[in-house]
């Protein structure tokens, strides 16, 4: 489409309460500005200019994280806030060299904006070649919005914000979105005719609206019946009301793509993860970040993924699972944590209280209780007994264990790295090792144990 989009993000977002700007705050995974690229990037806009102003970088970069800016996506500064107009004149300059048809202005802070919504605005306008065109609509309370004063032909005659509105038009409650798409050369012929003798003494981009008017131009009115989907988010309230839509939105999809949730409630899915048909998820579980589950694959409850691929036929119950790669038919938990860089091969067991850091797990071993595994390479059809530890740190450095195929790791044992324990290895339970173990060697680390016959009766004999 011959468009370019541009998104106001300068502000701070006092109603936040946060020294962070409103439009960084996260819902499923992604900063609220960066829901409101998702939608834009559909229309295929050849440029998005997003308006920065308060801690730029931070915006920028949250941004960044979520989204190629390469060609697309481009940033202009507010270095003061002097209003919403203000922010559109700074996109100026580059709206007059590109020159597109049309131009889509709309708020960071608006992440449930459909593309489908903004599509119906744009083809309003087309239709019937208006000069610019106002998303609009209707709530209950419309305190702190802009109020929608129509024409006889049901266009817009002008936007009064509530600061400048009589007792009267208060009582409107048709409000202004703040979207609006504007034929671009006749933005431009008014942008810079905007003044700010208002009682916020700002630029207000609402006042383009009556500009036009004067200038015998008609402006259209698409009316939105959903206001959930187009109103900002103001303060944390709303903030857990728009997470809340969304959430449910999104579980709703995997359901309806043949993945069994059972309390969507208490099920965290973030945007970008990816499940197959035949996963079951139990509640008050979080699947984060760009997880992807696949078929068949029972998931909870309280387990909480982040960023990790999980094969098929797992079985994960009450464990933490943070940027770990999970192959097939392996079961984790009760009450694992496998902290980043984890494989773990086919048919392996991860069972009781276990902690995996950084560490690859061969085919088929077992590893069911009280283990602490880091930096380490264990090969395939290993037993590690409960309680053993690598003892991969030595207060300075990190080091590595490897433990080839086969190997049996006795109960209670600890490995110091570096340390290499061959393949079909016999470590007995409670030894503490400090030289590799040759292949099939058994290696022991135990004093001697002593008995004495009757030894109890003897010591009572003596009183
Ligand atoms: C604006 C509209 C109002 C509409 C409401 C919908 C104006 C004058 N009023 O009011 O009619 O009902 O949105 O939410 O436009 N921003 C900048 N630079 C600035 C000022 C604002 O980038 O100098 C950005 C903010 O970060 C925010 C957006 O513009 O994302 C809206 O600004 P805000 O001050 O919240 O406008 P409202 O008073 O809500
Ligand atoms: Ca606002």
């Amino acid at each position: 489409m011959n468009l370019c989009v541009v998104i106001l993000a300068a502000g701070l977002g006092t109603r936040m309460k946060s020294k962070y700007p409103k439009v960084t705050f996260n819902v499923l995974g992604q900063p609220i500005v960066s829901h409101v690229i998702n939608a834009v990037k559909k229309l295929n806009p050849f440029k998005i200019i997003t308006v920065v102003g308060y801690l730029s970088d931070y915006v920028i970069n949250s941004i960044k994280s979520h989204h190629n800016v390469e060609n697309q996506i481009e940033f202009v500064y507010q270095h003061e806030q002097k209003g919403t107009g203000h922010a559109v004149m700074q996109a100026k300059q580059i709206l007059t060299t590109l020159n597109p048809e049309l131009t889509l202005i709309l708020c960071g802070d608006t992440p449930l904006i459909t593309s489908d919504i903004l599509n119906n605005l744009i083809t309003t306008h087309q239709n019937n070649n208006y000069a610019a065109t106002v998303l609009t609509t209707t709530i209950e309370n419309p305190k702190g919005y802009g109020r929608i004063i129509r024409n006889n032909d049901n266009t817009l005659l002008q936007i009064i914000e509530e600061r400048d509105a009589d007792l009267e038009t208060k009582k409107i409650t048709e409000v202004n979105s703040g979207i609006y798409v504007f034929s671009t050369n006749m933005l431009l012929k008014v942008i810079d005719k905007l003044e700010d003798n208002n009682s916020q003494n700002e630029y207000y981009l609402t006042d383009t609206i009556k500009l036009l008017n004067n200038l015998n131009y008609k402006v259209g009115i698409y009316h939105e019946s959903d206001s959930t989907l187009i109103l900002g988010i103001n303060n944390r309230f709303e903030l857990l009301q728009v997470e809340k839509i969304m959430r449910a939105k999104i579980n709703k999809m995997h359901m309806l793509n043949g993945v069994t949730i059972l309390n969507s409630d208490t099920t965290y899915i973030d945007l970008n993860v990816e499940i197959e048909p035949d996963v079951t998820i139990y509640p008050e579980t979080y699947i984060l970040g760009n997880t992807k589950i696949k078929s068949g694959s029972i998931i909870g409850p309280m387990t909480y993924i982040i960023n990790s691929t999980i094969g098929e036929n797992v079985k994960i119950f009450y464990s933490v699972i943070e940027e770990s790669e999970i192959k097939n038919n392996v079961i984790i938990g009760p009450y694992s944590h496998l902290r980043p860089q984890t494989v773990l091969g086919e048919n392996v067991h991860i069972g009781n209280f276990v902690e995996i850091k950084k560490s690859k797990i061969g085919d088929r071993s077992k590893a069911n209780h009280l283990t602490y595994i880091g930096d380490a390479e264990v090969g395939c059809d290993c037993n590690i007994g409960a309680g053993t530890i690598t003892c991969n740190y030595d207060g300075i450095n990190k080091h590595k264990t490897i433990i080839g195929d086969k190997a049996f790791i006795g109960s209670n044992t600890s490995l110091i790295a570096p340390i290499e324990i061959g393949s079909e290895a016999l470590v007995a339970a409670g030894s503490v090792i400090n030289k590799n173990v040759p292949n099939g060697a058994l290696a022991i680390e135990r004093s001697q144990v002593v008995i004495k016959e009757d030894y109890v009766k003897r010591r009572k004999f003596k009183k």
